[in-house]
């Protein structure tokens, strides 16, 4: 996910419109832990490490990456996080309070941490000020396709002076974010049912997508042609969804009286497809709410 906002940053011009004029920053750094990661990142981003528009190390150089920067996007492992912002030195990096250093933004996507749980981990000294916000892109980023959210933060953080995030730096996180798709505010407690929404539709499709190709390939045609099918007509409906078309008047200028769209339709019906799909999402949410508590196999399907 690092790469593919990195991507989104150094080579997108802009993909889809920008809700934000904000200026981006034009110097990256980024560390990686393994020396795997470090050569296939080096090899990746070649032609800007020439150009002095981009630093990668090793996470040995976190601190120095840290504290030469003004925000900070955290995209490691949910379970790494307690390891590395216990670190004493990636506190005080982030943490340091003036004159040492200016105030810094510190953006995270890892799923399940919450902005309040991140505060509680780094605990940052009352005399330094660290923004933290919080947005949740999808694996649809790999190719700049996102959809973002970015939550907005809450109404306690904002009484304070202390956390009060700038709307300058909102802004500013829309701009990055839209580098690799779309964004959309959502609120706090809005975010497990985005994270289902957002996070979990691509796999929830995928499932679709696979039946469907079935069902063409039990009929007669080829899965390749079947499964090409499939997904441009995913990509051209997505494009008129996204050009206003309204769900349910598609689907009604797609059904002729006594046609085939209307008998699939009425199969899909009998079976409670709308219910199951709208139970499957009620379900994932639950166990998003779950995890962002550390409660583990909250999955009723997964309980032994
Ligand atoms: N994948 C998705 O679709 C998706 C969607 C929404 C949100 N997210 C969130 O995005 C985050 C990243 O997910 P991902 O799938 O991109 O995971 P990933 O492929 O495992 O990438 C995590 C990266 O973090 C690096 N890292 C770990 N510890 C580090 C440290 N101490 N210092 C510097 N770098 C360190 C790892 O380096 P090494 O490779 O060298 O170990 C790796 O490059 C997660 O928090 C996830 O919840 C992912």
């Amino acid at each position: 996910m690092g790469i593919a906002i990195l991507n989104g940053l150094l080579n997108t011009t802009t993909t889809t419109e920008s809700t934000t004029n904000t200026p981006l920053p034009t110097h990256f750094s980024a560390t990686v832990r393994s020396t795997s990661s470090l050569t296939t990142l080096q090899s990746q981003f070649q032609s800007h490490l020439t150009t002095s528009s981009l630093t990668i190390h090793s996470s040995t150089h976190n601190h120095a990456a840290i504290t030469s920067a003004s925000t900070i996007i955290l995209a490691c492992d949910p379970t790494d996080i307690p390891s590395l912002l216990s670190d004493p030195s990636t506190r005080s990096a982030l943490c340091s309070p003036p004159p040492t250093s200016s105030p810094k933004l510190l953006i995270s996507i890892a799923a399940g941490w919450t902005v309040s749980s991140l505060r509680e981990l780094l605990s940052p000294p009352q005399e330094s000020i660290l923004y933290i916000l919080r947005a949740l892109p999808n694996i649809c980023a790999t190719i700049s396709q996102s959809i973002t959210a970015i939550e907005l933060p809450s109404e306690e953080v904002q009484l304070s002076a202390r956390t009060r995030v700038p709307q300058a730096l909102i802004s500013l996180t829309e701009g990055i974010f839209s580098r690799i798709g779309r964004t959309v505010q959502v609120r706090a407690d809005q975010m497990d049912t985005f994270t289902v929404l957002g996070g979990s539709t691509p796999a929830f499709i995928a499932v679709f997508v696979e039946a469907l190709v079935d069902g063409g390939v039990a009929m007669g045609l080829g899965r390749e042609e079947a499964r090409m099918t499939v997904a441009q007509v995913l990509r051209g409906t997505g494009d008129l969804l996204l050009g206003g078309e309204h769900p349910a008047l598609l689907k009604e200028r797609g059904t002729s009286p006594g046609g085939c769209t209307m008998g699939g339709l009425c199969v899909l019906e009998e079976g409670g497809f709308r219910g199951l799909v709208g139970r499957a999402v009620r379900e994932g949410v639950t166990v998003a709410e779950g995890m962002g508590r550390g409660v583990g196999l909250v999955n009723g399907t997964g309980r032994k």
